[in-house]
């Protein structure tokens, strides 16, 4: 390369030797390298250009140049080039090249000159360089393959040649390459291209370094970093830390009880990882009942969760990022049971009445019991206040019967007040009662009782006849019809007549009525019988003694037996003269056919021819002498002797005694020849007897025509019903019973009532038994007269009992079908019960068959 250059200088030196004024005697060209140290050897000049030393100096020989700098010295004693100051090629030349200094040296004495070139060679001295330390990109992670980034600033190296920039190299390689491109005005371009698509949630920053070599020997190197900032973009979904969340929770959880969180993460960034949550759920009710923050994730109750409506709730959540990305999971939530149900009663039959004669065991209600709550808060036990008279049997689940467990008695306890009371299990334990009314309802089971166990009833005689004498009253425990008692007189006789002769007993009131008048001359007693009849049927009697008394009344005189009165004879007792004192001359025998104080006899001297010699015993009716009998007494003594009984008031007979005092009969007879005034008396009284006897036997007549007459009305009246006057007592069935509805009611009833109004005349026909109720009406009663009078028009049959009403007893029948399916019509066959559960279709209807759901 020397000589080329030598050749192109010498060429270059001949031209300007051609243009200057010839003075110019030779030139010389030296190469160095730049950066050569300061008195460094260019070029030996003398040698070079022949030159001695003397003639350097003489000719103070010295470099011109008209640069001013001066990188070259000349050493005019040695005759040498020295560098003079550090050449820097890049300085001097940029990226000329050839890069020369030209000067001359110039010498005096004379003038000459010659030209010196001095070659400055490049040497490596410059690394490539890029403008910049760094290069920031930001491209999005979701950069397609391809996709080009152009790296506009491009690395200077000064130097020239091999020593300039010669190529590039990108590390890390994962992502990108570089390209060099021509560009349209034909420089190149150094892009760098998308091999492989960025994740920013791997990297999100990258820091490339791009490296610029020169081609020297060493090669030197320039580096710039280039980084990369990898934007987001959505392509991440959010995700649950769980697929499936499972958490349980107390039922009747309070409202706003926060129950858990759940959580997503998202890998982007900014909003594209922002997360929404939210309940995604379609079914009904769910967002009633929570709740789910948006951001936290917070799941809240915010209504209340009933086991009993459902034991477990599935929530389906959804995230979701703004970009829109979403994810679900699902939150099952169980819930625990809380006791928070009473046992719920359910009366499915109840009966309103049992007869009292039930058997034991009788079914008096059926009941579901239901809770709602699950395992042991729904495990239910019922029991009764009541265990005595009734017992519950729990049938199969949830059903239980109240059964009876004794004997009922409507008369001690009518009504029975039945409270089931059920509890569950839980803790604490909740119940529930319901009380059931129980009639009981009567049955003919009790007899009339008589207040007492026999009577006694006291009647004085001479009463008139109707006249009521006492009652006798009988109860009877039963109810209403069952205890509506009559009193019926049973026959019997007295003294050979039929005691109804004698008294009648008012059936209803049990008044006994005499019905005849008493003497207690022909009667003193009697007893009969009478029955006191419940309505009940059968019916139940029982019977009492009642004893009536007839009691004395002063009624009678007394009557004198002896001495013996006839009208006109003359009885006398004979006194002989000589009798003593207390000599006995007759004794007044009367009697009383009363009673008692009313048949106790006194006696007492009236009136006395001489009171002073005869007196008479009270007691006993004795004439005594109280006296000797003396001469002068009279032969003919009268005695006026009254006999009073002790009545209230008292009654009385006289007699007159006639007392002969006397030794002989015809001294006697002679005495007692004539008594003119008794004479006359005895005249007038046959007149008189003979005016009364035609009187008395007149009324007699007229009064035996009147009783006989009223008697025999009488007795064709107590032939018809003497017993009775009152309505007669109806007749039921036998297994009649006051109540409907209870179980023991099988078939239709008759109803037989008979009225009157008159019981004289009470006359009742009973109707034909059989299916048919028949009321059968008085005709003579005033109500319904008029009714039944068109009614028997109407029957056509005068002695046919009048049918006014029936009592069908309602039955009815609620039968309720589920239908089987929605597209059957009404009515159609849902299934035959009666067939298939073996029941009777009477059965279903005296069972008022109903459904129960
Ligand atoms: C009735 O209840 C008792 C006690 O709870 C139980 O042991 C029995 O099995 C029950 N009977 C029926 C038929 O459910
Ligand atoms: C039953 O209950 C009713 C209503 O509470 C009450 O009037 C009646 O006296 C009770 N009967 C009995 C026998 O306790
Ligand atoms: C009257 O009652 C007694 C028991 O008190 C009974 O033995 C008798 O048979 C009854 N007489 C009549 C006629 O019913």
């Amino acid at each position: 390369q020397s000589v080329n250059d030598r050749q192109w200088g010498c060429s270059m030196l001949l031209l300007m030797f051609i243009l200057s004024v010839g003075s110019v005697l030779g030139q010389v060209s030296y190469s160095i390298p730049e950066e050569m140290a300061k008195g460094s050897l260019v070029g030996n000049i003398l040698h070079d250009l022949g030159l001695q030393t003397k003639r350097l100096i003489s000719g103070k020989a010295r470099i011109y140049t008209r640069d001013s700098d001066e990188y070259i010295e000349l050493n005019r004693e040695r005759g040498v080039l020295l560098v003079k100051e550090r050449v820097d090629r890049e300085a001097l030349c940029r990226q000329t090249t050839p890069c020369a200094l030209h000067f001359q040296i110039i010498l005096e004495n004379p003038m000459e000159f010659y030209t010196v070139t001095v070659q400055i060679t490049d040497i490596n001295d410059n690394a490539p360089t890029f403008k910049k330390n760094e290069i920031h990109f930001k491209i999005s992670e979701s950069a397609i393959v391809g996709a080009k980034f152009v790296l506009d600033r491009k690395a200077l190296d000064s130097d020239v040649g091999i020593n300039g920039l010669k190529s590039y190299s990108l590390n890390p390689t994962d992502n990108f390459v570089l390209r060099l491109n021509d560009n349209a005005d034909g420089r190149k371009g150094l892009e760098m291209v998308l091999e492989k698509p960025l994740d920013r949630e791997k990297e999100d920053q990258l820091t490339l370094t791009l490296t610029a070599v020169d081609g020297g020997d060493p090669q030197l190197t320039g580096t710039v970093q280039i980084h990369v900032t990898v934007l987001d973009a959505n392509d991440n979904a959010p995700v649950f830390t769980q697929p499936t969340y499972k958490t349980s929770l107390m039922e009747n959880s309070p409202k706003g009880t926060s129950l858990m969180t759940v959580t997503a993460t998202d890998r982007d960034q900014g909003t594209n990882g922002f997360i929404a949550y939210s309940i995604s759920n379609n079914v009904d009710g769910i967002l009633d009942l929570f709740e789910i923050h948006e951001t936290s994730g917070e799941v809240r109750l915010t209504g209340n969760v009933d086991y009993e409506t459902s034991k477990n709730y599935q929530l389906d959540i959804k995230a979701k990022d703004h970009g829109g990305l979403s994810d679900s999971c699902k939150i099952i939530f169980d819930i625990i049971d809380v006791n928070d149900n009473k046992p719920e009663i359910d009366l499915m039959s109840t009966t309103q009445s049992i007869p009292e004669d039930s058997v034991l065991r009788t079914v008096v209600a059926v009941m579901n019991v239901h809770d709602a709550d699950s395992e042991k808060n729904g495990v239910v036990k019922c029991f009764l206040a009541d265990t005595v008279t009734f017992t519950i049997d729990n049938t199969s689940n949830g059903f239980y019967s109240i059964l009876t467990n004794s004997e009922l008695d409507r008369e001690r306890s009518p009504e029975y007040n039945i409270t089931v009371t059920c509890s569950d299990e839980g803790v604490p334990s909740l119940s529930s009662s319901v009380t059931l009314t129980l009639q009981i309802s009567d049955v003919n089971d009790n007899a009339p009782v008589f207040e007492r166990s026999s009577y006694e009833a006291y009647i004085v005689e001479n009463n008139t006849p109707g006249l009521s004498v006492f009652t006798v009253k009988a109860t009877d425990a039963d109810w209403n019809q069952n205890a509506r008692v009559s009193y019926i007189l049973e026959d019997s006789s007295v003294n050979g007549v039929p005691v109804s002769s004698y008294v009648s007993v008012s059936a209803d009131s049990g008044v006994i009525h005499a019905v005849r008048s008493f003497d207690y001359e022909q009667i003193k007693d009697f007893h009969f019988r009478v029955k006191a009849q419940d309505g009940g049927s059968p019916p139940l009697t029982s019977n009492v003694t009642v004893k009536i008394l007839i009691q004395d009344q002063n009624d009678n005189p007394p009557q004198v037996l002896y001495p013996v009165q006839t009208g006109g004879s003359m009885v006398a007792e004979m006194v002989p003269r000589s009798a003593d004192v207390g000599y006995l001359v007759t004794k007044v025998v009367a009697v009383d056919v009363d009673s008692g104080q009313n048949a106790w006899l006194s006696y007492k001297l009236q009136k006395a021819t001489d009171r002073a010699l005869f007196e008479v015993g009270l007691q006993n009716g004795e004439i005594r002498t109280i006296r000797q009998v003396t001469d002068k007494d009279a032969v003919k003594q009268r005695l006026t002797v009254i006999v009073e009984d002790n009545g209230q008031p008292s009654r009385s007979a006289t007699v007159v005694v006639n007392v002969a005092v006397a030794d002989s009969f015809p001294e006697v007879l002679s005495e007692f020849t004539d008594f003119p005034h008794d004479k006359e008396y005895n005249d007038n009284l046959t007149f008189y007897l003979v005016l009364a006897l035609a009187v008395v036997s007149f009324l007699f007549i007229t009064c035996l025509a009147v009783i006989i007459s009223v008697k025999i009305y009488r007795w064709r009246q107590s032939r018809v019903l003497y017993q009775s006057n009152l309505p007669v007592i109806p007749y039921y069935p036998p297994r009649y019973s006051d109540t409907l509805g209870t179980g023991t009611l099988q078939h239709v009833y008759n109803y037989e009532v008979c009225r009157t109004t008159d019981s004289r005349k009470s006359d009742c026909k009973f109707g034909r038994a059989g299916s048919q109720n028949v009321l059968i009406m008085d005709p003579s009663s005033t109500g319904t007269m008029q009714r039944i009078q068109n009614e028997k028009s109407i029957l056509d049959e005068p002695d046919s009992p009048l049918e006014v009403w029936n009592f069908p007893i309602c039955l009815y029948l609620i039968f309720m079908l589920k239908f089987a399916s929605s597209e059957m019509s009404k009515g159609s066959v849902v299934g035959n019960i009666a067939r298939d559960l073996g029941l009777d279709v009477k059965r279903l209807k005296s069972g008022k068959a109903r459904i129960f759901t």
